[in-house]
């Protein structure tokens, strides 16, 4: 083709074989690339746009891809209709697929008006294999697939995509290789995600994530804190720590690291204000971890516990490692020690099996606890998973369920929310409202969202904020000076 200086195979050619110097390096050949295609096309500018599905593993992933992108030269735009778009997808339920589905006719109809479009899907659905025949054949017009082991190869993938005729499709089934130093670009200036690990062991018997997303990896706890120490240089003051069980993180480093360790060593990097972290796995959230939130000024005060299910019978199905007990004492050792903690947590109603017995056992140990909120979920079959084998609830009977689950849940939280009601918090203004002029919005340390008047110029600020009034699950309030 005419924009491309260099045949794919002469770039392979003269490609470093390390990382990351091969992308910086496919990155600066794609850049040639857009040079001329604005040259012959005389368009000033080619756009991208990333849709992110799913939980804050992909948020964070998109940030890397979209760094990629805009270190080629492209620039983001909020709408579908641009040169690159790129659908970074999730799988944990099927509608979250159905969805992806639904949205590839629009782009097909987009494709055809721009000769220069590109359609790329990556992350956790590309990772099945049925998902990646299904699209080969009846969605033709796709680009290129990658998986969720190999978003750092973007640049090099659509420069392969160039000379290709066909579909460009890089999907690997594991990795233990974790590549550093890559350019991402942050969605917010002052707060950001950084993963400690990737994948998954648990294997909990509904769940596809250690499918699609490997074994566990983790970080080195050097290369977590130079990331932190930029971020925080860089204006950061909110870092959120991402992994599937963040308390398995550093067992399988050379030298062991507990999570509680790294959450120490990230509390003293100075200039940093709040540190959260997601997900604690309720089987093994340790003393220590108690010990280290409490006695941290920055570690939130906040813990997502997923509980799944109150049944210690479905729990033992679902291979959760804990019984509704264990939750309970835990839930009462972590308000003994961190008394304003604020915890939330997820559960899911019709797991194969369950019986208005288990559901009424979740729904008491959802009036024990009094979750600040919960997130509900529909069981969703998962192919491959060993759920998937077992017999599922009838319909009306899960329905019936969840509506009585989230009645509740939202009872409770709206009584709960109120808490601090009169009080002056600290808040991290992190938006301007859009529903209304005027009023900013941001969160407490226990993570509820407060809503007041002020300038714009505060975000990224952390300011006293009087609670005037509670509206169940979130705060009006006024700015102290
Ligand atoms: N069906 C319904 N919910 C699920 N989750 C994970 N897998 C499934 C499934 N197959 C929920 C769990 C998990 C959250 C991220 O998604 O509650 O904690
Ligand atoms: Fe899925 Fe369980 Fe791993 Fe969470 S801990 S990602 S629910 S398998």
């Amino acid at each position: 083709m005419d924009y491309i200086n260099m045949t794919y195979e002469e770039a392979l050619s003269h490609a470093p074989k390390e990382e990351p110097a091969r992308q910086y390096y496919f990155i600066e050949r794609y850049k040639e690339v857009l040079d001329q295609l604005k040259a012959s096309s005389g368009k000033e500018q080619f756009t991208f746009h990333i849709a992110t599905f799913g939980c804050q593993m992909n948020s964070r992933d998109s940030e890397k891809l979209q760094g990629i992108l805009e270190a080629i030269g492209f620039v983001g735009t909020d709408t579908e209709e641009a040169d690159f778009v790129l659908y970074n997808t999730c799988t944990v339920r099927e509608n979250a697929n159905d969805r992806v589905y639904g949205r590839l006719g629009y782009l097909n109809s987009l494709k055809k008006k721009n000769p220069h479009m590109m359609i790329a899907l990556c992350g956790c659905m590309m990772q099945e294999e049925k998902v990646v025949a299904k699209i080969k054949q009846s969605y033709r017009f796709v680009d290129i697939i990658f998986g969720t082991h190999n978003i750092f190869k973007l640049a090099e993938l659509m420069y392969e995509r160039l000379e290709e005729k066909k579909m460009v499709v890089d999907i690997w089934e594991g990795t233990d290789r974790i590549v550093e130093d890559l350019p991402t670009d942050r969605k917010y200036s002052f707060k950001s995600g950084v993963n400690i690990m990737f994948g998954c062991n648990n294997f909990c018997s509904y769940c596809i994530v250690p499918y699609v997303r490997g074994r566990e990896r983790s970080r080195s706890p050097k290369d977590i804190l130079e990331e932190v120490k930029q971020l925080v240089a860089d204006g950061v003051v909110e870092i959120m720590l991402l992994g599937q069980n963040v308390n398995s993180y550093g067992k399988n480093l050379e030298t062991p690291v507990s999570f509680a360790e790294l959450l120490t060593q990230i509390d003293q990097v100075e200039g940093l204000e709040r540190i959260r972290f997601m997900t604690s796995h309720p089987k093994d959230l340790s003393d220590e971890l108690i010990e280290a939130m409490k006695h941290s000024k920055k570690v939130c005060k906040h813990l997502h516990l997923p509980l799944q299910s109150g049944s210690s019978r479905i729990l033992k199905v679902m291979n959760r490692k804990y019984t509704r007990e264990q939750y309970l004492e835990l839930v009462e050792k972590i308000r003994a020690a961190i008394p304003d903690i604020s915890l939330t947590t997820d559960i899911i109603v019709g797991f194969p099996g369950e019986t208005e017995e288990d559901f009424n056992e979740t729904l008491d140990v959802v009036k024990k606890v009094r979750f600040d909120s919960a997130f509900t979920f529909i069981y969703s079959k998962r192919t491959g998973t060993p759920a998937a084998k077992m017999e599922e609830v009838p319909e009306e009977a899960v329905k019936n369920r969840f509506d009585r689950l989230l009645t509740e849940v939202q009872k409770i939280s709206s009584e709960v929310c109120g808490r601090d009601e009169h009080t002056v918090q600290k808040v991290l203004v992190e938006e301007v409202n859009d529903h209304e002029k005027g009023l900013l919005t941001g969160h407490m340390s226990n993570n509820t969202t407060v809503h007041f008047k002020g300038d714009s110029s505060l975000i990224g600020k952390i300011v006293d904020v009087y609670l005037d009034e509670s509206r169940g699950f979130y705060y009006m309030g006024t700015l102290r000076p």
